[in-house]
């Protein structure tokens, strides 16, 4: 599509010079003799022009004045503003006010051929960047953590009250599948911070040196492969959002650095020895307990303490009720966009065989199973059989706990880790502790020190 170029002079010989040069090189070019009649064509919807070339020195309105009632506007097409060799010192004080570049009369044709040249190129860069900004904002609005029930509500408000604040350090809890790298860009995107970069990092899927690094960065020749000078996240994001994801995999050297960053604001690469500094809001995540992480050494207690400022506690699917439902028709209704299904919900069977599943893989276990159904459903509601749900992991009664185990809500943690142990050590009762420890998710001394401290071995006989 040609470029739109607006030529504003009150001596019509300019804009007719404009016109004839510009024409020919494939511009489209509309030429106003006094800056009101351009400010009138915007206001009866005339297209926006790409660039506005005004001449400094007219009549009722300077080009000064024109830049700024633009800007007012929310035009942001860049300005060059024309004027004599003898007002060149204006013409830079209108720069500093927001001009892309001034041009000197008489016009040289190459000069301004190259100088609207950059100024469109840069111009487009910018509404490029801009649109994948504004796409991405809107991708992430706070409506776009779905759930209704209690728990997924809280959720939701505390991240919308943490978006007004923009350092605030957030700690993200859940199990898999519940939404905790949804829930981190949404607040960066609805942060004071959103104009600016969301960089993430697993920290489980890196090695520690390589982990380092990759957060810090690091001077030529600080490690044997070293051989550029390479920024950290921690650089990349200044401005920023940093999503730590997987935190509890990070070794306790490495937890030292961070928490000294966190506390100063100010880091070294490795090999470096200038102290530098990044504003940068930092977000972690763990579907691990990192209190027990804690109690057990494998957590430093002052980091919890300063990552866990807000902890925000996404909810497992099989406990947000109503929720599998109203969240599954989300999920069909972008469903039937996106492959032009006009599915209209599910059957009762289908709501029942939902409602049975215990969802270890939560919300993306849903989206997975919804995606499938989608393609093999036959009639205009999903029915039980087009739910293909994973079966159990394993056949022993340890799975079949996540439908048992139900609990009311006025219950302790405490209480519902006794009774989720007890119920744990009896249904295995055959298993090695070793086995029963590791699937917990706890050392095997933590099991014998649990079972001490909540008095299970009477119960318990093994
Ligand atoms: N409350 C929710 N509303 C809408 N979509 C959700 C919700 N929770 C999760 N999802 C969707 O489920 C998928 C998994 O979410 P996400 O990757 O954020 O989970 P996670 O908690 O980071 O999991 P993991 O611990 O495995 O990294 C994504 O497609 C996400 O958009
Ligand atoms: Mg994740």
């Amino acid at each position: 599509m040609s470029k739109r170029i607006f030529v504003v002079d009150d001596e019509p010989k300019i804009g007719n010079l404009f016109s004839n040069v510009l024409e020919k090189d494939g511009y489209e070019v509309d030429a106003f003799v006094n800056p009101r009649s351009l400010v009138e064509a915007l206001d009866e919807g005339s297209e926006e022009p790409d660039v506005v070339v005004a001449d400094m020195i007219m009549p009722e309105m300077n080009g000064v004045e024109l830049m700024e009632t633009l800007q007012e506007r929310g035009l942001d097409a860049p300005i060059i503003i024309m004027t004599a060799h003898s007002s060149v010192q204006t013409a830079v004080e209108a720069m500093r006010q927001g001009a892309f570049h001034y041009l000197e009369k008489p016009v040289n044709l190459e000069e301004m051929r190259a100088l609207l040249e950059k100024a469109i190129e840069l111009y487009g860069a910018q509404q490029e960047l801009q649109q994948i900004k504004t796409e991405k904002q809107k991708q992430y609005p706070i409506e776009g953590i779905l759930g209704e029930s209690e728990p997924i509500v809280e959720a939701r408000e505390t991240i919308e009250t943490l978006c007004g604040a923009s350092n605030t350090t957030v700690l993200f809890t859940g199990e898999t599948g519940t939404g905790k790298n949804l829930a981190a860009k949404t607040l960066h995107y609805n942060s004071p911070r959103a104009d600016e970069e969301f960089t993430d990092i697993d920290c489980a899927s890196l090695p520690d040196n390589l982990l380092e690094a990759e957060l810090f960065g690091y001077e030529e020749g600080a490690f044997t492969d070293a051989r550029d000078t390479k920024e950290g996240l921690i650089e990349v994001a200044d401005g920023g959002t940093l999503f730590l994801d997987e935190i509890d995999s990070m070794s306790l050297a490495l937890q030292a650095k961070l928490l000294s960053f966190l506390e100063s604001r100010e880091f070294r690469r490795l090999g470096g020895v200038e102290d530098k500094t990044a504003d940068v809001r930092i977000l972690c995540a763990t579907n691990a307990d990192l209190e027990q992480s804690v109690q057990e050494g494998s957590f430093r207690k002052d980091l919890f303490y300063r990552i866990n400022v807000v902890n925000v506690q996404l909810p497992p699917l099989r406990l947000m009720g109503e929720d599998i439902i109203w969240i599954g028709r989300h999920i069909i209704a972008e469903f039937n966009e996106e492959f032009g299904n006009e599915v209209q919900g599910f059957t009762d069977a289908a709501k029942e065989k939902l409602f049975d599943h215990s969802w270890p893989g939560n919300v993306r276990e849903l989206r997975n199973v919804l995606e499938r159904a989608m393609i093999f459903v036959s009639g205009d509601r999903i029915d039980a059989e087009d739910l293909t749900l994973a079966p159990p992991r394993r056949l022993d009664g340890r799975e079949t706990l996540g439908n048992e185990f139900q609990f009311p809500l006025d219950r302790t943690l405490q209480d519902v880790e006794k009774a989720y142990i007890r119920q744990t050590l009896e249904v295995r009762a055959d298993d090695s502790y070793a086995d029963i420890a590791e699937d917990l998710g706890i050392s095997k001394k933590t099991l014998w020190d649990k079972r001490k401290r909540y008095n299970l071995d009477e119960v318990v006989e093994r």
